[in-house]
């Protein structure tokens, strides 16, 4: 069992690709699970457990599934929940010189209660499904076959990153990042496959209370029952996989959030590979660095499972033979001089000035973004002040993957509305780097549709006060 930071836990089989299953839910006790196909089985994704209604897929939506992991997606509004599933389906059919693998990213709406009697009555009324993509490009060298997914997401926060390891008919691994905000877009504005009509009313599969006239939902039902895919394809962060300097195959990955001393939320994997050893990769809008490498098998087997014990602060790995435990803050490794500890990147780690040493950063320290909240039609600009103009300056959205240039400097770089800035809900920090030091600036959560003194003053007075105001806190 390993559990992931969105707090879902995915219980393995022995022969794990074959059966994946995503429990829990505080708020209402729901089980959630994805039964991969094997043997006679076709393979579905069901509510099997708690007060809602029971519900599942329909055979014809699933093409031979195997999973690769879920995840909840949280969001502010309960009835706008979703969860994500990862699996790779396979065209038994396929000619020997096709690609017979499909990823795929799967999603239901936890508001779900089903169809009506002749239409979809005991199946999702929110299922809609994608391709992934994970390759160069539109290059042939596609890596097809979804083997594992984690998800880092921060508490009721419809953002963040999904890690997918994949692999192609070779055999060969590679890591692709995405953005959950990309993914959640392409599901809310893509057409569906296979449907050319508008849509009359509310948009078929989306997550809400059930409010519509009947004739409406009526249609939806046989639009999502004949058409769950989206023609949209999601394509990775950087339009590639992760470049990671290393030619191991990698065979289990786990995935964490690390509050670092400068304030700033980083992304660390933990590549387990064919040879037993473990990988420390920090991810961020910069690309990738291997932190630290760990050979600590007498055997040399290929890691099968790892799991992160955030409490304790440990990471558990293990091959067929043996377990090992590793301290995920393992600031000891690095040398005893500050220069030696900052090159080594490693964000659980900082220099303590007093004691002259390279410690642990305790996980007291939280960034308190400032709150703007504003209609969700409306263009807001956030600024970010420049002190230093040797520094230069860049907006990052939520857990670092992405960054996005200023509109406009002088004494304020400013993220408003442009092209590819999606300046909607989520976390956006200004961070300034001088001399190879990164620092965050000043950061903002946006929300929309809040009660906050700041959304009724934004609303009524536009944005260039917002721009005021945020100046004024600053001082
Ligand atoms: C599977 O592959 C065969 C052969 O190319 C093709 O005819 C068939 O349409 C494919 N099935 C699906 C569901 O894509
Ligand atoms: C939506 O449902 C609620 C009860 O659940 C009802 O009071 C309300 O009138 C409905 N609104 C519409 C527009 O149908
Ligand atoms: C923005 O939304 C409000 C209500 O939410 C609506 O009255 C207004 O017309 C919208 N403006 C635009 C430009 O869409």
């Amino acid at each position: 069992q390993s559990r992931d930071p969105t707090g879902v836990n995915i219980l393995r089989a022995p022969f794990w690709p074959l059966l994946t299953r995503c429990c829990r839910f505080s708020s209402d006790g729901s089980l959630y699970s994805a039964m991969s196909a094997v043997g006679g089985h076709v393979g579905s994704i069901r509510r099997t457990f708690g007060p809602q209604k029971l519900l599942k897929t329909e055979n014809v939506w699933l093409l031979n599934p195997q999973f690769a992991g879920a995840a909840i997606i949280p969001s502010t509004l309960k009835y706008k929940e979703e969860i994500y599933f990862f699996f790779s389906e396979i065209n038994k059919t396929a000619r020997v010189d096709e690609e017979p693998y499909r990823a795929r990213i799967g999603r239901i709406c936890t508001v779900d209660e089903g169809g009506i009697k002749n239409l979809l009555a005991d199946s999702w009324t929110t299922f809609m499904k994608a391709r992934v993509m994970c390759g160069a490009g539109n290059t042939q060298q596609q890596y097809n076959s979804m083997k594992q997914a984690v998800v880092l997401t921060a508490e009721d926060k419809r953002a963040g990153v999904m890690y997918g390891l994949f692999s192609n008919a070779w055999g060969r691994t590679v890591i692709c990042a995405y953005s959950i905000e990309d993914i959640d877009q392409a599901f809310s504005t893509s057409k569906l496959k296979g449907y050319s009509n508008s849509f009359i009313g509310n948009r078929p599969g989306m997550c809400g209370r059930k409010n519509s006239s009947a004739g409406n939902d009526l249609k939806n039902l046989g639009v999502i029952r004949y058409h769950p895919e989206i023609e949209d394809v999601i394509r990775p962060v950087g339009v590639a996989p992760l470049d990671l300097p290393t030619d191991d195959q990698i065979t289990h990955t786990v995935a964490d959030i690390v509050l670092a001393v400068n304030d700033e939320h980083y992304s660390v994997l933990y590549l387990g590979t064919e040879q037993g050893k473990v990988l420390k990769v920090l991810h961020s809008s910069d690309g990738v660095f291997i932190i630290s490498q760990y050979s600590m098998f007498r055997n040399e087997g290929p890691v099968l499972n790892m799991a992160i014990n955030p409490q304790k602060g440990h990471l558990y790995v293990a091959t067929a033979m043996e377990v090992q435990r590793l301290p995920l803050a393992d600031c000891g490794r690095y040398g005893d001089t500050c220069r030696e500890c900052i090159l080594s990147r490693d964000p659980y780690c900082g220099w303590d000035k007093a004691r002259r040493r390279w410690t642990a950063v305790t996980t007291l320290r939280r960034t308190s973004p400032r709150q703007v909240s504003v209609p969700s039609n409306t263009s807001i600009f956030l600024p970010c002040p420049v002190r230093s103009f040797h520094a230069t300056y860049r907006w990052e959205k939520d857990n670092c993957v992405k960054n996005y240039p200023c509109l406009f400097s002088g004494d304020f770089c400013v993220l408003g509305p442009a092209v590819d800035t999606p300046l909607r809900e989520g976390v956006f920090r200004c961070m300034a780097t001088e001399d190879g030091f990164k620092v965050e600036v000043i950061s903002f959560k946006v929300v929309s549709h809040g009660r906050l003194l700041a959304a009724s003053l934004a609303s009524t007075m536009g944005p260039s006060l917002l721009l005021a105001m945020a100046a004024l806190w600053l001082h």
